[in-house]
């Protein structure tokens, strides 16, 4: 993988003249600094790494890889072809286990191949047409939902403006707009004025070194706070509305999303905040019944004793490190999708929802 300069508009995954550009998201909020992923192996590791992460944007990014490495084919026919994609399905979709949009991304990319198989003109230059298209096709179609997103809920929040939003949802996570954050850019598109209190979201701060930037960049009134101040701003009548993301939702609506989601779900119900989740299709797990069978990732303890750069505990502490939590569905007012809004019971309106797309 290699560095290279961009310029223009910030983005956060592109293919641009047969290359596969991400910006490099451990380097913000020091520096906007892109590369370009060459390799099935530079896919995977800037999944695994978090230099692309959010789920959605880790979808589009493994889609893209599946069309890179077959783009690097040396298969003789089509039955090597298809087996080296399905090993680099099965790899790629090994990175991180959480968010379900990867498997969901590399799963449709090796469908779309065995569908065109079926056709008796295919060739492997064809297939690695079809595959290309199929990743630009993801990329469109989520834009599109993360827009469609933004205007549901701009009318969910009425003349609600104080929102308090955890870790990062925004444009860095998807491929434009964001889904927590899809209300605020399409607001702002509108001339809307809002106000986001931004979680630090420790221990990776994806809320102040990502939210914080990429509000700040928008023209966003916000506000940083710790992870422990959210009770303080929601006691003193700061917040309107919670939105939050999500890395996978169950068919009973139960929501993995960042550690610490939870606690916030919790302290809404508490002050009676609304409390609402936003996520293209692509994030609902009907195969999953409840929060209790997502798996949950845990990571290096060097995140939360060295965090910082420097050490921050004892050496040979032990260390529990989850990246995710499940915000059970009684505490969601809503689930905001491409479709609309859902409300209880999730394990009805989700289905009709999945159903309006596959029906
Ligand atoms: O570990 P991360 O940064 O990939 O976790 C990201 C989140 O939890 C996001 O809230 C979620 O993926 C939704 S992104 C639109």
């Amino acid at each position: 993988m290699k560095s290279v300069s961009v310029a223009g508009e910030w983005f956060t995954v592109r293919w641009m003249d047969g290359r596969l550009l991400i910006m490099d998201q451990r380097k913000l909020p020091q520096a906007e600094s892109y590369v370009v992923l060459e390799t099935m192996e530079d896919v995977f590791q800037a999944i695994r790494t978090l230099m692309v992460r959010g789920a959605p944007a880790i979808g589009i990014v493994a889609a893209w890889g599946m069309a890179l490495g077959a783009s690097q084919s040396l298969a003789r026919d089509i039955p090597e072809f298809m087996e080296e994609l399905k090993a680099a399905r099965d790899y790629v979709a090994s990175a991180r286990p959480t968010a379900v949009n990867l498997s969901w991304a590399v799963n449709r990319m090796t469908a779309k191949a065995e569908r065109s198989v079926k056709g008796d003109q295919a060739t492997v230059g064809l297939l690695q047409d079809i595959l290309a298209e199929e990743a630009a096709l993801i990329q469109r179609e989520d834009e599109d939902a993360s827009r469609a997103m933004g205007e549901h809920l701009l009318s969910l929040l009425g003349k609600s403006r104080g929102i308090l939003t955890h870790c990062n949802a925004g444009q860095l996570a998807t491929s434009r707009y964001g889904t927590a954050l899809s209300p605020i850019y399409v607001g702002v598109e509108k001339g809307e004025k809002f106000h986001v209190f931004v979680d630090e979201t420790r221990p990776v701060l994806q809320g102040s070194r990502l939210t914080a930037w990429e509000l700040q960049k928008l023209g966003v009134d916000v506000t940083l706070i710790c992870d422990n101040m959210a009770a303080t701003v929601m006691s003193q009548h700061k917040v309107d509305a919670v939105i939050v993301g999500a890395d996978r939702i169950a068919g009973n609506g139960d929501v993995a999303n960042k550690i610490g989601t939870l606690g916030v779900a919790l302290l809404a119900h508490h002050y009676e905040i609304p409390f609402y989740v936003a996520a293209p299709l692509s994030t609902v797990d009907l195969a999953i019944p409840t929060g209790r069978q997502i798996p949950i990732e845990q990571r290096p303890s060097d995140e939360i004793v060295k965090g910082f750069g420097v050490a921050t505990a004892p050496e040979g502490v032990s260390v529990y490190n989850p990246a995710f939590d499940v915000t059970p569905h009684a505490y969601i007012t809503a689930i905001v999708t491409e479709r609309g809004v859902a409300r209880k019971p999730y394990s009805v309106s989700l289905r009709d929802h999945v159903r309006e797309v596959n029906p």
